[in-house]
Formats: structure tokens, C-alpha cells, sequence
């Protein structure tokens, strides 16, 4: 007589257990940080090396007062020129005279508004503004900052010789996720060993460029203006995601070299890039047209949007470019871009879009707030030199 057969499990259904039990959801992104692009303010665009603990003070109340963190906006970053030496022990220390009550007083105070605290370091052994770095002492500034209730944490590049930037970042990373509190980290080696390649577990953003000026398209020997910063961005949308973003730079809206116009084109491109929204000007003497740009909320959900993908270039013809986001509800966030100094007809082409051009659509303008009434293949319009005009297009 045979044996009795034995009861296998089948292997699909084997399969679907394992599955079930230990594969990750699809959804679960690093560290749970940024799952939208990072929303705050920095001292650096502004102030430079001129911080203080009542500048960072009355920038919080700012955000707070002028409907900027109601609009989004949570960090409150100081940048470089915080720290000034290093104790015996080798424990970082605050420039007393510009932060008399300590980083702790000041962190709660920033936490009191409902807002997010950030710092500045460096991977070398000296920040850009030649105060202390933090190589080889990673860990032990990783703990402080946890200490004193940092939730982001921007780390640049200066002085750091032969150093891998990998490694480096790496260090700071695991330093930082054992600190045993989330801090959001930010990348800041300008691109030049291609982060987007390496940092997506490493990081929640990495800057992709030098730094940014607040000018339309001048070079400077380490900066450049917002519009020589967009073309870099072209072909990393790839790179990019909830939890992970490309940094194309702080804003520079509202410092002063720009019009209104080109401040307008330049905070869109950024919503349309899922950049960081990282405000670089004084929040509190800005005027009601750049806090009208800085806190539009629909723009701004551009931006946010929980899909995560960067948008990109679809079509450019001379100084007249398209350009394009796709959102979680199936629509579509929409730039149209005039470069050239005259005032142009621009139009976008539903098959740019991802959409047959039969398919009729919904066209709201928003910066004008306002619907337009719907289109199919084509929707055209009148942009002013240095300008945008914004759609979110709707099938
Ligand atoms: C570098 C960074 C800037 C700023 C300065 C501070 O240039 O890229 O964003 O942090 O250092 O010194």
C-alpha cells in the first residue's frame, strides 16, 4: 500500500505568507521623515553670517504671524555661524553673545509657536564660515543636537579635503538615527558626487547645485541665479520621491534683486520641481505681494502634493518653455515659462501632458485663483516677460 500522501503547502500560497508578514508596504518610505518636500525658513540667503537667537526668534513669530506656517511652512533653520568653538570635552559650543539664553532655550521657544527647530554643520573640520566642523566628532553632535530638540539638521561640505562624501554622509546619517530622535537631514554637497545616485536612504534631501543668488541668471564664481539652477534640475525627476528630494536651493524670494514677476516664476518652478519650500528672506519686514506669493496655498500644494514626483520640462521653443507635474488625482500642475524680455503667447499641448487631446479638461489659473473654464488638446496664454502663468489642469 501507498504511503498517505503528506500534506505540502502549496508554494504560491507559501508565497503569499511570506509576503504578507515580511515584505515592507510599498509605501514605507526610509526613515518616515519628508514624506512632502520640507517646508521652513534659513537664515543664510538673508543674513549670512549675521544669526542671533532674537533674529531666529522674530522669525518664528513671523512665520506664525504673517499665515506662513498656516500655510505650511514649519522649519526654522539657523545656518552657518551659530557655534563658535569646542570645549575640553569637545562638545560643540553656541557663540554666547549672539545666543546668550543657550540653543535649548531657544529650540523650545521655536517649539512653543508649533514650529520645527534645524541647525547648520559641516562634514569637514571647519563650516564654510570657518567655524568648527563636525568630523570626528559626528556622534557626539548628533546626541547634542538631540539634546537640545533639533528636528533638522543641514550638513555641508566645506573643508573636508579628501574625504568620500558617501562615507562622510553616512557617518552623520547613522550618528543622527541613533540619536533616538528624528531629524530631518539635509544634504548640502552641492551636487558635485552626484547624491541623487547614493543619498536616497541616507538623506531626506540633497542640494544639486552650488549655491543660489537672488538674481533671474547671473554666475557668480559660487553661485548662480534661480534660472541657471531650473536647467540643472532637467533629468533628475527620477531621483526624487517622498522621503527623498532633490534640493535645487533656498528661496530667494522677497530679498530684493528681483521683480515680483521673477519672484513669482521662480517660487512656481520650485513647486513644480517638489523642491524643499525653504524661505530665505526677512519674514518680518516682507511686503503683502511676497507673502502673497510665499504663503498661496494652492500653488503651494503643488508642491506638497502626496504623490511625490517631480515635474519636469516637456517642451521648450527658444525663451517659451513648458512645464509640467503630475498629481496623486490624475491632473496636472502646469508652468508656462517666458525667458525672453518681451511679453509672449505660450500654450501646452495635452499630449505633453500624458493626455489624448480628445480628453476635455478643467483649466484653473492659480495665482489668479481663478477657473477658466475647460479645453481639450490645447490651452494657450499670455505670459508676461520673466513671468509664469500656473494651471492645474483637470480632466
Ligand atoms: C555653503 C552652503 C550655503 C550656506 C553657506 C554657509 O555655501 O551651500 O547654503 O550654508 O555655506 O557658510
Amino acid at each position: 500500500m501507498n504511503a498517505p500522501a503528506k500534506k505540502v503547502v502549496p508554494p504560491t500560497l507559501l508565497f503569499c505568507f511570506v509576503f504578507l508578514f515580511f515584505v515592507p508596504p510599498a509605501n514605507a518610505q526610509g526613515d518616515g521623515l519628508a514624506l512632502t518636500p520640507p517646508m521652513g525658513w534659513n537664515s543664510w540667503n538673508r543674513f549670512a553670517c549675521n544669526v542671533s537667537e532674537d533674529l531666529v526668534k522674530s522669525a518664528a513669530d513671523a512665520m506664525v504671524s504673517s499665515g506662513m506656517k498656516d500655510a505650511g511652512y514649519e522649519f526654522i533653520v539657523i545656518d552657518d555661524c551659530w557655534q563658535i568653538s569646542r570645549d575640553s570635552n569637545g562638545n560643540i559650543v553656541a557663540d554666547e553673545r549672539k545666543f546668550p539664553s543657550g540653543i535649548k532655550a531657544l529650540a523650545d521657544y521655536i517649539h512653543s509657536k508649533g514650529l520645527k527647530f534645524g541647525i547648520y554643520s559641516d562634514a569637514g573640520t571647519q563650516t564654510c564660515a570657518k567655524r568648527p566642523g563636525s568630523r570626528g566628532h559626528e556622534y557626539q553632535d548628533a546626541l547634542q543636537y538631540a539634546a537640545w530638540g533639533v528636528d533638522y539638521l543641514k550638513y555641508d561640505w566645506c573643508n573636508t579635503g579628501a574625504e568620500n562624501a558617501q562615507a562622510a554622509y553616512t557617518t552623520m546619517s547613522d550618528a543622527l538615527k541613533s540619536s533616538g530622535r528624528p531629524i530631518v537631514f539635509s544634504l548640502c554637497e552641492w551636487g558635485t558626487a552626484k547624491p541623487w545616485l547614493w543619498a536616497k536612504d541616507v538623506g531626506n534631501l540633497w542640494r544639486t547645485t552650488g549655491d543660489i543668488t537672488d538674481c533671474w541668471d547671473c554666475k557668480k564664481q559660487y553661485s548662480m541665479g534661480w534660472t541657471k539652477i531650473l536647467d540643472l534640475q532637467d533629468g533628475l525627476e527620477t531621483y526624487a520621491g517622498p522621503g527623498h528630494w532633490n534640493d535645487p536651493d533656498m528661496l530667494e524670494v522677497g530679498n530684493g534683486g528681483m521683480t515680483t514677476t521673477e519672484y513669482r516664476a521662480h517660487f512656481t518652478l520650485w513647486c513644480i520641481l517638489a523642491a524643499p519650500l525653504i524661505a530665505g528672506n526677512d519674514l518680518k519686514n516682507m511686503s503683502p505681494e511676497i507673502k502673497e506669493i510665499l504663503a498661496n496655498k494652492e500653488v503651494i500644494a503643488v508642491d506638497q502634493d502626496a504623490l511625490g514626483m517631480q515635474g519636469r520640462r516637456v517642451r521648450k521653443k527658444g525663451d517659451a518653455e513648458v512645464w509640467a507635474k503630475q498629481l496623486k488625482d490624475g491632473s496636472r500642475a502646469v508652468a508656462l515659462l517666458n525667458r525672453g524680455a518681451a511679453d509672449a503667447d505660450i500654450s501646452v499641448a495635452w499630449e505633453d501632458l500624458g493626455y489624448p487631446s480628445h480628453v476635455s479638461a478643467n483649466i484653473r489659473d492659480l495665482w489668479a485663483k481663478k477657473d477658466l473654464g475647460k479645453s481639450s488638446a490645447t490651452f494657450s496664454a499670455r505670459v508676461p516677460s520673466h513671468g509664469v502663468v500656473m494651471f492645474r489642469i483637470t480632466p
